[in-house]
Parts: structure tokens; C-alpha cells; sequence
């Protein structure tokens, strides 16, 4: 049943205009509908606002403990291991600032000066990211469209004496698809193989649409987890993008230390926010059932999006099993991704982040994301226009 927390007068467009940044509300022009940054345009669950107001009515903001507070740690411990993840240990999850700042703290962890670090192609720019930051090169893995995966044969041309981490997005940002358990279990072995650490991004893994069940590393047995170092966020299912909150949780006590090293925190030069430690502890503990009425809105928004942009002359769009985000090929429409997206604002007034090399990798090219964490009729608005300006660009399919 559809949420009346997710209708359109919930929006709060003045805030929007004053606070959402990364190429949303606030730095786009009036009139403008942004489905760009992957960040909901709703307000936060009830539960986190009054946890946050509860903490903050105390009036007491201290040094919290460097390794992030115990209650946060259980609470995720708790929630994954309800979803059936083994191999998690309260001493082994370090809270920082954001799932971003945890990628970063990895890299640095274990990647140095002049060592590779092969991501998939294409994917959210944080993982080249995070491995130019540590001193490391980056090589990419193309996705096989025809196959539907990240060809084993593939990644086996691409290791070198170099090799440390592969970057695993799951589910992953922007093809909106999750990882089956058979390709796990041989990004797994591959790991195993070539001795390489698996920095495994679940910022999405809440965003998964019935009747599919999400799969994770930590559902595979203990020998297949050894190497996977894995993060969590509240960016996505929760809203806290500005919060700056994320987990990582670490397959051993020795590496748990050498990513507690390289994070800073211990040192008091970093860390998470106690406040928004305290939300993540709400969402998680507090949420279940905001976290299924978005997730329900999301997939009705969904399958409205996708059949209405196929329908769109030069749009071919797929269903994403996973995420708020939209991929479509857009290469019948004769433009490329960068001269659509710079159209669309234009003339659409519709900001949409183009597949180039910068935000995706080149595997990107000849697409467009979307972000439909929004209300159906901010949705429908931004499709009426989107087909009205694609109609004057490609006349010929009407
Ligand atoms: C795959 C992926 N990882 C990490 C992040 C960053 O999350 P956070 O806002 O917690 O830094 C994003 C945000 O778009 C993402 O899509």
C-alpha cells in the first residue's frame, strides 16, 4: 500500500533549495528538477529525528570513544546478521564519516604508491577515486552486457604483479543490479587466487526490490569471506547524506587494526560525528518499517519510469533490480551522454547525470542516470518533460 510519507506535499522544496547540494536542489537553477546525486528528496524517518533531537536536547557533546559507539556497532551487527550475514564482530566495525571516507580509509590501508586496484567498469567514480587518493593506478573491468556480468576471463588479464583490491559495488551503482551468488563466489576465489583484498561497497543493499533477495559476500561460507572488507551507509535508505555517516567491518582483528591506523581516528583526527553515530543507531534499531514503505514507493516509481522511458523515442531502459538509480541507453537518440544531459537541462529542465568517463568510467558511455528517490508526481513531471524535449529532438518517431 502506498505511503502517505512519500506523497508529493511531503517534499519540503524550500529546504531542498537551501540544504541538498552535489548537484541537487541548491545548486541547480529554479525550475530545475534535479535527479541527479543519488539522495532522497524526502525528510528523514520520525525515529532518527527525534533520536537526534533526544541527544541533542542534553546539551552534552563530549569526545565520543575513537573506535565509534558500541551501540551503533551492535545495532549493525544486529541488523545484518537478521538478514543472514555471518562473520561480523561488534570489535570489527569502525564507524567513520561517510561510506566515501570509508573506501578512502581502505585504499589507504592497503594500497601504496605505484600498486593497482581493479574496479568495475562501469561504476560510481569513488572507487578510482579512492585509489588515486592512496597513491594507486586503477585498471577497470568492463561489464559484459550480452553475459549480464564482470567476466572472470576478463579480470584475469587484468592482474599484475601490482594487484592489491578489487572494488566490488553490490548492489551496484548505476546498472541497479545486484550480485548473484555464483558471481560472488568467483570474484571470491579470484581474490583467493591472486591475493587480493575485496572492498565490498553495500551503501545499497536496502534498496532491493521484491520478489528479489539481495545477496552479500557475508552469506557465502567463512573461506570465501576472508578477504572481503565491507561498507555500509545510511545515505541512501535513510536520507543522512549530510550526516556523513558509513561503516566498515573487517573479515579479522589484524586488519581491523590496520584500518583503524590508517582512518586517523585514534589520533582524534577523524572519525564520525557522535550525533550522527546516533542517527545511524536509530535507523537501524528504529526503521524497519519506514525502510519497506520507501522501498515500496521506490519500486512502484520504478516501474513507471522505465515503461514510460521506453517508450521515449532514442530510450532504451532496463528495470533495476536494486538502487533509486535509472541507466538508460541513450545513444538512439544521436547524442552522446554529455550533449543529452546538457539538452535535457536545457531544454527539459531536468538535471540527470551524464555516463561520462568522470563520474563512471568509460563503460558508461551512451547513458544517462537518474534518481527517482522522489514523489510520483515530481516523477511524472520530470518525464513529461523529458519526452516533450526528446520529441523535438528526435521528430522523426512521431
Ligand atoms: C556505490 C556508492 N558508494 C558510496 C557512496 C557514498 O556514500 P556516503 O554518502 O555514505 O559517503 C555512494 C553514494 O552515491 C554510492 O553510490
Amino acid at each position: 500500500m502506498a505511503s502517505v510519507l512519500f506523497e508529493d506535499q511531503q517534499i519540503p522544496r524550500a529546504l531542498l533549495r537551501e540544504r541538498a547540494y552535489n548537484h541537487r536542489w541548491a545548486e541547480t537553477g529554479r525550475g530545475v528538477i534535479p535527479l541527479t546525486a543519488a539522495d532522497p528528496d524526502f525528510k528523514v524517518a520520525p525515529e532518527i529525528r527525534q533520536a537526534i533531537a533526544r541527544y541533542t536536547d542534553e546539551g552534552l557533546f563530549s569526545y565520543g570513544p575513537a573506535r565509534g559507539l558500541p551501540e551503533l556497532r551492535t545495532a549493525l551487527v544486529r541488523d545484518l546478521s537478521s538478514s543472514g550475514y555471518a562473520g561480523l564482530d561488534v570489535d570489527r566495525i569502525l564507524p567513520l564519516d561517510g561510506a566515501a571516507s570509508c573506501m578512502h580509509a581502505v585504499a589507504r590501508a592497503f594500497l601504496s604508491e605505484g600498486d593497482e586496484m581493479i574496479v568495475l567498469d562501469p561504476v560510481d567514480f569513488l572507487f578510482e577515486e579512492a585509489a588515486l587518493r592512496a597513491g594507486a593506478k586503477i585498471k577497470r573491468c568492463p561489464y559484459n552486457p550480452a553475459s549480464g556480468d564482470f567476466p572472470l576471463e576478463t579480470l584475469e588479464t587484468l592482474v599484475s604483479r601490482r594487484t592489491r583490491m578489487i572494488g566490488i559495488c553490490n548492489p551496484h551503482n548505476p546498472l541497479g543490479r545486484f550480485m548473484r551468488e555464483d558471481e560472488l563466489e568467483a570474484f571470491a576465489h579470484f581474490a583467493e587466487e591472486h591475493d587480493l583484498w575485496i572492498l565490498n561497497d553495500e551503501v545499497w543493499r536496502e534498496i532491493v526490490f521484491s520478489p528479489h533477495e539481495f545477496c552479500s559476500f557475508h552469506h557465502l561460507p567463512a573461506s570465501l569471506r576472508k578477504r572481503v572488507i565491507s561498507i555500509h551507509g545510511f545515505s541512501k535508505s535513510h536520507g543522512l547524506a549530510g550526516l556523513r555517516i558509513g561503516t566498515i567491518a573487517t573479515p579479522d582483528p589484524e586488519t581491523h587494526a590496520t584500518i583503524l591506523e590508517a582512518s586517523g581516528v585514534m589520533t582524534t583526527a577523524g572519525g564520525a560525528s557522535t550525533l550522527s553515530q546516533i542517527a545511524a543507531t536509530a535507523a537501524l534499531e528504529e526503521c524497519r518499517e519506514w525502510v519497506d514503505a520507501f522501498v515500496l514507493h521506490l519500486s512502484g516509481l520504478r516501474d513507471l519510469a522505465v515503461e514510460r522511458l521506453n517508450a521515449m523515442p532514442g530510450i532504451r531502459c532496463e528495470s533495476p533490480e536494486a538502487t533509486f538509480l535509472l541507466f538508460p541507453d541513450i545513444r538512439e537518440t544521436g547524442l552522446d551522454a554529455e550533449a543529452l544531459a546538457d539538452f535535457l537541462a536545457r531544454k527539459a529542465r531536468v538535471a540527470v547525470i551524464p555516463g561520462t568517463p568522470r563520474f563512471f568510467g568509460p563503460g558508461a558511455a551512451g547513458h544517462i542516470r537518474l534518481s527517482f528517490a522522489t514523489s510520483e508526481k515530481l516523477l511524472e513531471r520530470a518525464l513529461d518533460r523529458i519526452e516533450h524535449a526528446l520529441k523535438q529532438l528526435v521528430p522523426s518517431a512521431y
